[in-house]
């Protein structure tokens, strides 16, 4: 087991506190909303831990049975718009990354008809749009005839910070998904990086950011039960990583991973991260069980070592 402590002690790491970026003076602070917590509760609003919800979904795996806990009917369903309740047995488990796909586009985007094909993929297009704030608020809060209602479950400030996730990602404060992949047709993997990333800069940002945790290869911390390292993953679901960078793990100590001040500089630390874990040597499977990307495999694309 490596130890959990500084990648490179051969160098003499700086003080944190010395970070000349970190001083720079800033632009008047906008309000205080945490948009990578906003994030994390698109991705996932429930946990064992809050600021979680306790809700728990009712489970996909038994059918017509409503066995979940929490919620306004305390089964672990939520209600669509008009108040009716919604039924989890395709499996989104209510979160709005099921619902709006890891790119935010719904059925425009990730896991629409033409790419993944996922049956609760919705309609509206979260980037396409020009929804307000308050518009995203109240949708979120009293849900329509396809996404449920999280005003029964979450907190406004909750709510707000997923609105405010949103608009970033949509209006520039946050990088956008159209900055660092594009979409492909399923046979070639459902997605690609795009050009423009820096695989040395990306390492120098594993080791001082994520190696402590999740190894100097990427195999400390393996995801899906087992199946994937750091590399392994990103090479295959770059789509859904990009998001966890940018936000962090829910119920986990990984909060957002990138630094930049402007959506721009946060979209190219995230490919340059993505590109450098292209590298199959440098951050190997090690134990996971699912298999590896193929030489030429297109998700990487030139990245792919
Ligand atoms: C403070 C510790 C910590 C740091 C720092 C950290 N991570 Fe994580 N990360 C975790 C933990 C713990 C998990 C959760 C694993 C799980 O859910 O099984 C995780 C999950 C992830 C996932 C989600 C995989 C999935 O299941 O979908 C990705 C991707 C990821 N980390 C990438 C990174 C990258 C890239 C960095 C550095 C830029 C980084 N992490 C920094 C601890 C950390």
């Amino acid at each position: 087991m490596a130890a959990c402590g500084p990648a490179a002690p051969a160098k003499e790491p700086a003080p944190p506190s010395a970070d000349p970026t970190s001083a720079a003076p800033r632009a008047p602070a906008a309000p205080a909303i945490d948009t990578a917590l906003g994030g994390r509760l698109f991705d996932k609003f429930y946990g064992k831990e809050p600021p979680f919800s306790a809700f728990v979904p009712d489970s996909s795996k038994t059918q017509g049975v409503l066995d979940g806990q929490g919620g306004p009917s305390g089964n672990g369903t939520l209600r669509l718009g008009s108040g009716e309740a919604m039924s989890n047995d395709a499996g989104h488990d209510y979160r709005l990354k099921s619902f709006f796909g890891w790119d935010l586009k719904g059925r425009e985007g990730i896991y629409g008809p033409s790419a993944m094909a996922k049956g609760y993929a919705v309609s509206r297009n979260l980037l396409g749009g020009r929804e307000t704030r308050e518009e995203l608020v109240l949708l979120f809060t009293k849900g329509d005839h396809e996404i449920p209602a999280y005003g029964d479950v979450l907190t406004p400030p909750q709510i707000e910070a997923m609105a405010a996730y949103v608009i970033g990602v949509r209006d520039g404060a946050l990088p956008h998904p159209d900055q660092i992949f594009t979409i492909k047709p399923p046979a070639q993997g459902y997605y690609a990086l795009l050009p423009g990333g820096d695989a040395a800069r990306g390492k120098a940002y594993i080791e001082e950011r994520c190696s402590s945790c999740h190894g100097d290869d990427g195999t400390e911390v393996l995801f899906d039960d087992g199946a994937y390292s750091l590399g392994a993953h990103a090479r295959q679901k770059a789509y859904e990583d990009w998001h966890k960078i940018l936000n962090g793990q829910p119920g986990s100590p990984m909060g957002r991973q990138v630094r930049g001040s402007t959506g721009k500089e946060m979209a190219q630390e995230i490919l340059d991260i993505l590109a450098a874990l292209c590298d199959r040597a440098a951050f190997p499977p090690g134990k996971a069980t699912a298999k590896d990307v193929e030489d030429g495999d297109g998700r990487c694309g030139p990245y792919l070592k």
